[in-house]
């Protein structure tokens, strides 16, 4: 039987979980895959925490050269997180022609390039399954089961940690620090939020699963991203009254005036199935020319749903040696004739704090018409004269023309404020 050896570099919640289905499964995988997968050596500097997931002292590496000298080591699983030392690991693991399976969606949105460059030199696999949207398999899908299609759009709730706080924002009316709280007690969220809570995590996401689904190289940068941070309850109550749920979304479209790529709020209508997806869970939405829609929902953290993906591609490394990179000119510039859109295209969701008189909607929706917004609902919550929130729910329109109606809308006397402005998808 084909024997697999793999290191595991970092024992932190998914080495763990990685090193368990391993473990664990050894017999099954014998049986089911044919092969002898097994845990040749570990990086990591809290011995302690090696033993107590049952691993020998003596399988304990002291360096990444002992760990890519080993000759019984064949896939590398990088499960540190961050930029270094994981990428002098994982190039030092290339380098020698180990196969590398990793989770690091910093790493590989910002390096896949040269990590790329390095695997074909030395012919080794690069795998990456679990770098985004932890268990649910929207790599393979991409690359192995959608080939026959031209990706019209890709569109995903890809981080557990927003989700879990919009949906108790929404579920319980909390404020948006009472979730976030919460969502650290429960470990979903990191000490420093920044990375989640401000968009950077699904950017990194994004722009891979974009690459991958538009043949193009699209780099963070070519992403616009917000984060959620200045979301109110209020918002998602308004939104609830009229049938939206707000999300932290990744949207990329291949439109006919280019790629749009962009990590925002949005709002999505009832009936769209992002909207049931609640929690820490984890949905991606794809729209195929063949296929239609597909949607993936499932684990996107954790220590076994992200072991699981880390575990299929140590396999698939194991089964096949044609390894295949990226289709596209995978260089940090990419393409250069690829165009992308910004003056995105969408649906808004308006809200104005407004002096309640007559004729202030008339004049408000004035400016919309005189800018070619054209407006789907209006709202206006008004229980007392005085100052009111008046809530406007645009058709499809470009960000520019909401943009320069918004200015003139200030400017009228009778407005006192515009508190938000979030897309819609509907
Ligand atoms: N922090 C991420 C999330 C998981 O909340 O989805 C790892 O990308």
């Amino acid at each position: 039987m084909k024997k697999l050896g793999v290191a595991i570099l970092g024992l932190g919640v998914v080495g763990g979980g990685t090193y368990k289905i391993l473990n664990d499964n050894r017999e099954y995988f014998k049986k089911t895959q044919g092969l002898d997968v097994t845990v040749e050596t570990v990086l990591e500097k809290n011995i302690d925490r090696a033993v107590s997931l049952g691993i020998d002292k003596s399988q304990v590496a002291s360096s990444i050269e002992e760990v890519v000298s080993n000759p019984n080591v064949d896939v590398v699983v990088e499960v540190i997180g961050g930029i270094e030392p994981a990428k002098t690991f994982v190039t030092k693991a290339l380098k020698s022609g180990k196969t590398v399976v990793t989770s690091n969606k910093e790493l590989f949105a910002k390096y896949w390039p040269e990590l790329e460059v390095e695997a074909k030199k030395n012919k080794a696999g690069l795998f990456f399954e679990a770098s985004c949207v932890g268990g649910v398999p929207i790599i393979r899908t991409l690359t192995e089961g959608m080939q026959g299609n031209k990706i019209l759009s890709i569109k995903g709730i890809i981080n557990g940690t927003t989700n879990y706080i919009l949906t108790k924002m929404a579920h319980e009316g909390w404020s948006y620090e009472e979730a976030l709280k919460e969502a650290q007690r429960l470990g979903y969220a990191e000490f420093n939020p920044t990375a989640d809570v401000e968009g950077f995590d699904a950017t990194y996401k994004l722009s891979i699963l974009s690459s991958l689904a538009f043949n193009t190289k699209i780099s963070i940068d070519n992403v616009h991203r917000e984060g959620i941070t200045s979301l109110t309850k209020e918002d998602i109550q308004y939104g609830k009254e009229l049938g939206y749920t707000l999300k932290l979304l990744g949207i990329g479209k291949n439109t006919e005036n280019g790629i749009e790529v962009r990590v925002h709020p949005t709002f999505v209508s009832n009936d769209n199935p992002l909207a049931s997806v609640n929690d820490s869970f984890n949905a991606v939405h794809l729209v195929g020319d063949a296929v239609g829609e597909i949607m993936l929902y499932g684990r996107g953290a954790g220590a076994l749903p992200t072991g699981s993906a880390i575990v299929s591609d140590v396999i698939f490394a194991g089964k096949h040696t044609d390894y295949y990179y990226a289709s596209f000119d995978n260089s940090a510039k990419g393409n250069k004739l690829t165009k992308f859109v910004s003056d995105f295209t969408s649906q808004y969701f308006i809200r104005l704090s407004v002096k309640d008189s007559a004729g202030v909607l008339s004049k408000i929706s004035g400016l919309f018409a005189k800018n070619n917004v054209s407006i789907k609902e209006v709202k206006q919550v008004s229980e007392k004269e005085g100052k009111v929130p008046v809530v406007i729910i645009t058709h499809l329109c470009p960000e520019s023309a909401v943009k320069k109606a918004i200015e003139k809308i200030k400017s009228l006397d009778a407005v006192f404020s515009c508190d938000s402005v979030i897309r819609l998808e509907d």
